[in-house]
């Protein structure tokens, strides 16, 4: 899950030069189009598109398979960008890699998140804390500061004071809760599922996923203040999304909030482990336009690159939101995907000479001290109010000597006039914007996407209108590689145990853990 209040502080002090810590190894386009049919046959191969959370780990797990069963397969990702990572990427201040990087997409993660945990150990990765780096944090409503805070979430008296106990005491055990069953995805009971309805209703989810976060903590007796304040600014910072929007179980997720990190240098350094370690081919700058059958009574696909280059595979793996994709199917397929609208988020990065913001803005004295840390709520704005003009403004840490980074999301551009509103005049001395097409828009629903478009093709990311983080990305590239072993190898990552196949896998499966059961990791460990 990831995490609301230690959101995204960049270490202070940090400097991290970059450097490839290895070299991609690439196709020439020549090698590309000259491979014949008769080699592809003899050499079963895997396509994943998309080289980001989801189809760097799907490499991954295909390749603890070869590893422990001598599954033969060769893999091919593609991904259309020019870097490994997708939505996991960072920017350099000033675009001066001698300065510590900030992330420019998902910031963090914690220590549940097993796999991420576990591949920063594995890989020798640095985690770096952003555990109350600054602690303070406030609520703005548009017009005025609702609250604000010095110390941890749950335990200050402010909380209390304000809220009084139950209602945080009765969202925190909604969190744990759903905590404890997301745990079990990491056990070797954990089950492989093709339709994400059943596994809510597997983990007693479904009434998380059919209401608004504000429906569900209603009605287990959470104050409607609490919800449309503290909850809300956490679903609003990590989703960009309202209480009385998104459903329950992302709003519980954005609770989650204990322990944060992120990986010195990049959360990013983590897929390009898993794909250098997968031994896959990756073909960045590389557009998938079309993945069709290869023919009519086939269950081999093709892939058509926008260059134009085909190359036909036993199994596709499609590990990107599809409609932004720009990929057709056969038309059989197509229309089995079900629109999925995507937040429209806006990053603002900007270095300034201000260790604060203009309290001025905040309707604070000149002066007072303000939180470095500002999370919002539609509050204001449902009571008549003006909408906050962004959804969450924070400092990142020192970038240099006399300079700090500090970041901002919101739903539209951020013009450079409002920065000078809500940072001392003359303070902002560089500006990077982007804008990403986020996480899905998370509302209420009893239906998700297919995750097994046909045999041998299979969607990860229809797993993002569940849970759209990293982690949960790579668990369901974990669960699609399963199926595809299963349908189109008879084998798996781990087992038997775990095997829905019919036929079993082609050799014994590894050892027993011999892990501590909170260590154990499915896929991992077996
Ligand atoms: C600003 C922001 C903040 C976030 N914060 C967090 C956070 O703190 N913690 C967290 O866990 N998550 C966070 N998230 C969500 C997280 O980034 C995503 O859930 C996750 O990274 C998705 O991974 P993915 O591999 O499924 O998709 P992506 O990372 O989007 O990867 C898909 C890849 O497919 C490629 N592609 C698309 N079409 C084609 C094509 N036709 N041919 C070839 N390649 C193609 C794309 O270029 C892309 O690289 C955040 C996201 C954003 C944008
Ligand atoms: C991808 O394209 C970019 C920009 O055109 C170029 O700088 C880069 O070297 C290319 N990378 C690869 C791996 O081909
Ligand atoms: C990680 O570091 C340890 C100790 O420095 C070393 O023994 C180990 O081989 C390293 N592992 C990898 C995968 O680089
Ligand atoms: C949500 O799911 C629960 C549990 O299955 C069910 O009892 C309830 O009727 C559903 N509510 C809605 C609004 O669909
Ligand atoms: C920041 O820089 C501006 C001009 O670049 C200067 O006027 C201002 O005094 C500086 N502020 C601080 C706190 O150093
Ligand atoms: C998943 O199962 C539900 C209920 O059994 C069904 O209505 C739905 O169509 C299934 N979804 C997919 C994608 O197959």
């Amino acid at each position: 899950m990831k995490c609301s209040i230690n959101f995204c502080f960049l270490l202070v002090g940090a400097s991290y030069a970059f450097q490839l810590p290895f070299s991609v190894p690439f196709f020439t386009k020549q090698q590309v189009t000259t491979v014949e049919d008769s080699i592809v046959d003899a050499t079963p191969r895997i396509a994943i598109i998309g080289a980001g959370a989801g189809g760097s780990s799907a490499a991954f797990w295909i390749s603890k398979a070869k590893e422990r069963f001598g599954v033969d397969v060769e893999v091919d990702v593609f991904d259309l960008e020019s870097y490994i990572g997708g939505r996991s990427t960072t920017v350099y201040p000033y675009h001066d890699h001698s300065l510590p990087e900030i992330e420019l997409g998902a910031s963090i993660f914690v220590k549940v998140n097993k796999n991420m945990w576990r591949a920063s150990e594995e890989f020798n990765l640095t985690r770096r804390d952003f555990h109350e780096e600054e602690g303070s944090m406030g609520i703005w409503d548009g017009q005025q500061l609702l609250f604000t805070i010095g110390g941890s979430w749950w335990d200050t008296l402010k909380v209390i004071w304000r809220y009084g106990v139950l209602s945080p005491k009765r969202t925190k055990d909604v969190v744990s809760a759903m905590m404890q069953k997301f745990l079990t995805l990491y056990t070797p009971e954990a089950p492989t599922w093709d339709n994400l309805s059943h596994l809510a209703e597997e983990l007693g989810w479904t009434d998380l996923v059919n209401q608004t976060t504000d429906q569900f903590l209603q009605a287990a007796g959470v104050s409607s203040k609490f919800t449309h304040e503290l909850v809300e600014a956490a679903t609003r910072v990590n989703y960009g999304q309202n209480v009385d929007a998104i459903h329950a179980l992302e709003g519980a997720c954005s609770m989650a909030d204990s322990g944060a990190v992120g990986i010195k240098g990049g959360n990013f350094l983590i897929f390009e482990q898993f794909l250098k370690r997968s031994g896959a081919k990756v073909h960045l700058n590389t557009t998938v336009a079309s993945i069709t059958h290869r023919s009519a009574s086939s269950h081999d696909w093709t892939i058509q690159t926008k260059s134009g280059e085909t190359k036909h595979y036993k199994g596709v793996i499609i590990a990107t939101p599809f409609h932004t994709s720009g990929i057709k199917l056969s038309p059989s397929l197509g229309p089995k995907i079900p629109p999925q609208p995507y937040v429209h988020l806006h990053v603002t990065i900007l270095v300034t000479n201000s260790s604060s913001f203009d309290p001025t803005y905040f309707g604070l004295a000149p002066g007072t001290h303000v939180p470095k840390m500002m999370l919002t709520t539609a509050e204001g704005e449902r009571q008549g109010g003006p909408a906050p003009e962004f959804n969450s403004i924070s400092y990142h840490g020192v970038v240099r000597e006399g300079e700090w980074a500090v970041k901002i999301f919101s739903d539209h551009r951020i013009e450079d006039e409002l920065l000078e509103r809500v940072l001392p005049q003359n303070s902002v001395r560089w500006v990077y914007r982007k804008e990403w097409y986020s996480y899905p828009k998370l509302p209420p629903t009893d239906t998700f996407p297919p995750i097994k478009l046909d045999t041998g093709l299979y969607y990860v990311n229809a797993f993002e209108p569940f849970i759209s983080t990293m982690e949960t990305e790579i668990i369901a590239a974990r669960n699609v590689v399963q199926l595809l072993l299963s349908d189109k190898f008879a084998s798996s990552i781990c087992g038997p145990r775990i095997s829905s196949s019919e036929t079993g896998p082609a050799a014994e499966p590894p050892a027993p853990p011999n892990k501590a059961d909170e260590d154990f990791v499915l896929g991992w460990d077996c």
